[in-house]
């Protein structure tokens, strides 16, 4: 990972360095055992020897949950699966495994398309193949046992073709997908970066400069979909006047992480306070896509 601190940008090539699903399937169910037993109450005695003895299966885990995964009311837990660099390019397999064996522990699931430092994982962004894989990943969701079933979005790079997005979006209608993040960090190297010697580090690039190619392509994707799918704005946001610019562009909520690696997390209290300033007692839903209808 690659700082350009004159653009408070950063460039990362991590290529999905994670222990992989079942060591983090465990860090999930250990966090809500011990939520569990925290919060135990006299009736479920039963629940927690149980609980003790490993013979609790993951959706009894999580159906004794009161409330979120996040294992908090207003806070939501979304697990975003990849794939494995070794698995065959066309392949969806890792995903599927991912919805089955995460889906039960997640608020929110991920598909992530959009990665570049996983070869062969963004050409799963294409017509036909990305049709296929969100079947095949939401019929595994509808399948998990729990009776919560966790909304599903895909997340999509900022590098895409008018012709791409257009694409992206009619499969996301075709397959009733619940979302689409837009976007991940760029291949591109815009000529507005400062940092030229960073920048010439193979990975993707994220921070203020991806924002006017993330805004690009979800207002595109906003276009087609007729604000009939939920979007979700991510690039290069470090205040609230950016998070609104996404909402006006069409987004129904917003993300960020490069700004919280610059000025830490109370970056997020920061971003809040000012949308609410800029709304000027409007509200979030008032203005989502409103660029779109001048
Ligand atoms: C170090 C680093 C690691 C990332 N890992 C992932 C990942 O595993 N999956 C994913 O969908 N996006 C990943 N991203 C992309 C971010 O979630 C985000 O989409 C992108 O950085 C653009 O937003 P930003 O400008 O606010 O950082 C990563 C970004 C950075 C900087």
């Amino acid at each position: 990972m690659f700082r350009l601190p004159e653009d408070k940008c950063v460039i990362n090539r991590y290529g999905f360095n994670s222990e992989g699903h079942k060591a983090v399937e465990s860090r999930l169910r250990q966090r809500i055992k011990r939520f569990l037993y925290k919060h135990a109450r006299e009736d479920q005695e039963q629940t927690m020897e149980k609980l003790k003895h490993g013979q609790s299966s993951t959706e009894s885990l999580v159906d004794h949950l009161s409330t979120n995964r996040s294992l908090r009311d207003d806070r939501l837990l979304a697990v975003n699966l990849g794939k494995n660099k070794a698995s065959t390019p066309e392949s969806v397999d890792d995903y599927v495994v991912g919805v089955e064996r995460l889906g039960p522990y997640a608020d929110v699931l991920v598909v992530n398309v959009s990665s570049p430092n996983t070869p062969g994982l963004r050409s799963l962004q294409r017509k036909g193949m990305l049709e296929d894989l969100l079947r095949q990943v939401i019929t595994a969701r509808d399948q998990l046992q729990s009776s919560y079933k966790p909304p599903l979005l895909v997340k999509i790079a900022p590098d895409l073709s008018d012709e791409e997005l257009e694409d992206v979006s009619a499969a996301a209608l075709a397959t009733k997908v619940d979302g689409i993040i837009i976007s991940n960090t760029t291949i591109s190297r815009p000529s507005s970066l400062i940092n030229k010697e960073n920048a010439q580090q193979v990975g993707g690039l994220s921070g203020p400069v991806v924002k006017p190619l993330a805004l690009r392509a979800l207002r595109e994707v906003y276009k087609h979909t007729e604000g009939k799918i939920p979007l979700v704005g991510c690039g290069g946001i470090s205040t609230g006047e950016d998070a609104l610019e996404y909402a006006r562009a069409g987004a129904s909520m917003v993300q960020l992480y490069s700004s919280m690696a610059y000025e830490g997390p109370g970056i997020v209290r920061a971003v809040k306070d000012d949308i609410v300033k800029g709304l000027n007692g409007r509200k979030w839903m008032d203005i989502i896509g409103e660029d779109a209808r001048k």
